[in-house]
């Protein structure tokens, strides 16, 4: 996979070559398909031709994979460091170049990629005794490539870094287009197009979240006709900065790494620094880079007992109830879940401390034996007994101030002398730097999960962090302390399933994919929204980590009302559940939702793993539609849904993609209301290729009956020959 020749470095991936030349400043003189192994390269010019016209332009110009302050380049660099006599010019040459079976493994908390690979590692050194070490790992079964760069101080004198980026990529000159995930609370990572004509764009984060106002997957396309897309991502929860930096001179160069708000960590003599890892992604088209990127993340980014398993159908109490339930209330609620095939019940917020709104309890995680009607494991038990398994929702690094955990230890908080400590949602963050709040944070979930003996966990985290102190190292350390608590629990409790949730999706990355194999996409559950936002997440993160419900109509946040095909349609295209009051659903209704549930645990498997297609984009055209094909491409399902309201009803064609052109396949649309049956047999390739008629989207009682005309259909193909 990587072969050191001369002075080349070959990494072949499956379908790509990256091919470095090894010189002080290793530079990249190919990206792209995959090369036959050559005895000479020379006749490659650099990546991006340049070379310096005067001296007022970029003195290093050529395409590398490292740059630092003081460089020669008039740019964005990778390395900021400031050394202890203050000069902040570095100038690192390569020293050593070695493939290495295997990765190498973080010192610290930080999380990463895995599986069968082989590692280059890329040795440098500059005068100020700063070594710096650069990996980039291939993987046998996949096109992305891992990268990361880690920091030693073999000097007398500490230095400072200022900024560490993780990933460096030259791309050259082109037509560049960034294509970034951005958005805010309850519409979340919708992607967006910026045509980069001149300076830097950057997707960044600032609040020790990796957020949900720009997530860390971001992607170059080249739209001239040399082509080509890069998609890169970072496993990383906390800050984070992507970086487009077009050089009139040098072309497009691609950063990726925490973000340096703030940012100066002091790294003493014999330290050694790590910056998390970042993963990239070259292929010709857009769509392609996505798929490697979703399957990398599947693959090698989840781990544990769930990471092939399929996920339970659950139901969450929160839209239902907030905090106003009772046992008796609950008991009702999973007897009517279990009675429609519903796996999973989920207790979310408000079941511990004196907590009946948002404004106490957070930190007392004991609990509320009036509310629950006894102990946890005496409730826990009897929603076994309803017959569904138990989850639990806690959002263990908050503290509310109306607590007996901040009475007893106001030390944890994160708080600022002589500043009044920002209060958001009535809570407070709980210093995760300090190893004694995170041995607290360690024993609270452990007691809650073995109390409760629960099978699952909801992992809550309402706000972003403000309060500052030592900031230079701050969001480093408070990230890297979250991975030790996260690591400790899954270590601890393999067989429990986590589900991660900030506000929604504030905090859906790959660091917290390494530990938990679900994120909540977003609060918001209306059907539309939900089309946007869970396709933008669909273009870096595999469909079984997007945690999507069906909820109630009219939609608590929008008040838009849908059909419960369509709920149904939208919500199964990730880990599935219910989360609205099922005990207030008609006795049709939940006949409704029984049949949703048989369809959904036939087809389950196809849908949370199969290889996802999206045929129609919500952002462009009047439809929007994907499609799921199982592995052996024998089993698909796929969605057809208009998002806007016609005035009319329109005759809908669609085509599918992803199916076997020579398999014959027996296509039936999922019985819904109102609905024209479709049933037919055609090949694949007519599938894909042609318009295949579907029947009337748009029924009259639908468009009466709910505002938010959404309108969806569902088909199912079965390979027959
Ligand atoms: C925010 C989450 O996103 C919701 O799903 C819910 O768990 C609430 N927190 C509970 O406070």
């Amino acid at each position: 996979m990587i072969r050191i020749q001369h002075t080349y470095a070959k990494l072949d991936t499956l379908h790509t070559t990256l091919l470095l030349q090894l010189k002080d400043l290793p530079e990249i003189i190919y990206y792209g398909e995959r090369l036959r192994d050559a005895e000479d390269y020379s006749y490659f010019g650099s990546g991006t031709d340049g070379a310096p016209l005067s001296s007022a332009d970029d003195v290093c110009s050529n395409a590398c994979v490292l740059s630092s302050s003081g460089d020669g380049s008039n740019r964005e660099t990778m390395l900021h460091i400031v050394a202890a006599d203050g000069s902040g010019t570095l100038r690192p040459v390569l020293f050593d170049a070695k493939v290495q079976k295997g990765k190498p493994l973080f010192q610290s908390s930080l999380p990463s990629s895995y599986g069968e690979s082989e590692s280059l590692i890329l040795c440098y050194k500059d005068s100020i005794g700063l070594e710096i070490i650069q990996y980039f790992t291939v993987f046998k079964d996949s096109d992305v490539i891992a990268t990361s760069v880690r920091l030693r101080n073999t000097g007398e004198k500490s230095v400072h870094i200022r900024r560490c980026m993780s990933l460096q990529l030259d791309l050259g000159k082109g037509d560049w287009e960034a294509v970034t995930l951005d958005g805010a609370s309850q519409r979340e990572r919708c992607p967006h197009r910026t045509l980069l004509r001149g300076g830097s764009l950057s997707a960044a984060s600032f609040a020790g979240l990796s957020s949900n106002a720009h997530n860390p997957y971001v992607i170059a396309r080249n739209r001239s006709n040399r082509g080509g897309c890069i998609a890169c991502n970072l496993v990383w929860s906390g800050n984070h900065r992507q970086i487009f930096d077009l050089s009139p001179l040098s072309g497009l160069r691609l950063l990726s790494g925490i973000n340096d708000y703030l940012f100066n960590y002091k790294l003493d003599p014999s330290e050694t620094f790590e910056a998390p890892e970042a993963v990239f992604v070259r292929g010709e088209e857009e769509t392609e880079v996505c798929e490697q990127m979703r399957a990398f993340a599947a693959e090698h980014i989840v781990r544990g007992e769930w990471k092939k398993k399929v996920r339970p159908i659950l139901i969450n109490s929160w839209e239902g109830f907030l905090f106003s339930f009772d046992q008796k209330k609950l008991m009702e609620f999973c007897r009517r879940a279990a009675q429609v095939g519903i796996e999973l019940f989920v207790l979310d917020d408000g079941w511990f401390g004196k907590r009946d709104d948002d404004t106490c309890s957070l930190g007392d995680w004991k609990v509320n034996r009036q509310k629950m009607g006894g102990t946890l494991r005496e409730f826990a038990d009897k929603v076994r007994k309803s017959g569904l398994m138990f989850g639990i929702w806690m959002e263990p690094e908050m503290i509310s101030k109306d607590s007996d955990l901040f009475r007893a230890h106001p030390e944890y908080v994160l708080s600022v002398p002589q500043k009044e400590t920002m209060e958001i949602r009535h809570q407070r963050v709980l210093d995760l730097t300090n190893p004694k709040v995170r041995q607290y944070m360690i024993e609270a979930i452990s007691s809650v999960v073995e109390e409760s003996g629960a099978s699952y966990l909801k992992w809550d985290c309402n706000r972003g962090i403000f309060d500052l102190p030592g900031a230079e190292e701050l969001f480093y350390r408070y990230t890297l302390g979250l991975y030790e608590v996260l690591d400790t629990i899954t270590k601890k409790y393999p067989k429990l399933l986590i589900e991660s949730c900030a506000s929604g999706g504030n905090r859906y990355d790959l660091g917290m994919l390494c530990f938990t194999p679900q994120i909540w996409a977003s609060d918001n559950t209306d059907a539309r929204s939900r089309l946007a936002i869970q396709e933008g997440t669909l273009y870096g993160y595999p469909q079984s980590s997007m945690g999507a419900h069906v909820g109630a109509s009219p939609n608590p946040h929008t008040f838009n009302s849908s059909s419960p095909d369509t709920r149904f349609s939208v919500a199964s295209a990730g880990a599935f559940g219910y989360e609205c009051d099922i005990t207030a659903l008609s006795e049709e209704m939940l006949e409704t939702v029984r049949a949703q549930v048989v369809f959904y645990k036939q087809w389950r498997e196809v849908m949370q793993f199969g290889r996802y297609y999206r045929t129609d984009s919500v952002f462009d055209g009047e439809a929007s539609g994907w499609i799921f094909v199982s592995e052996d491409k024998s089993r698909a399902v796929a969605v057809v849904a208009l998002p806007e309201k016609g005035c009319s009803a329109i005759p809908f064609r669609a085509r599918f993609q992803g199916l076997d052109p020579n398999a014959l396949y027996e296509v039936s649309s999922r019985p819904q209301k109102g609905a024209v049956p479709v049933f037919f047999k055609a090949y694949g390739d007519a599938l894909c290729h042609g318009n295949i008629r579907l029947g009337n989207l748009f029924t009259e009682s639908e468009m009466h009956e709910y505002s938010n005309q959404v309108v969806t259909r569902m088909f199912t193909f079965t390979r027959i020959g």
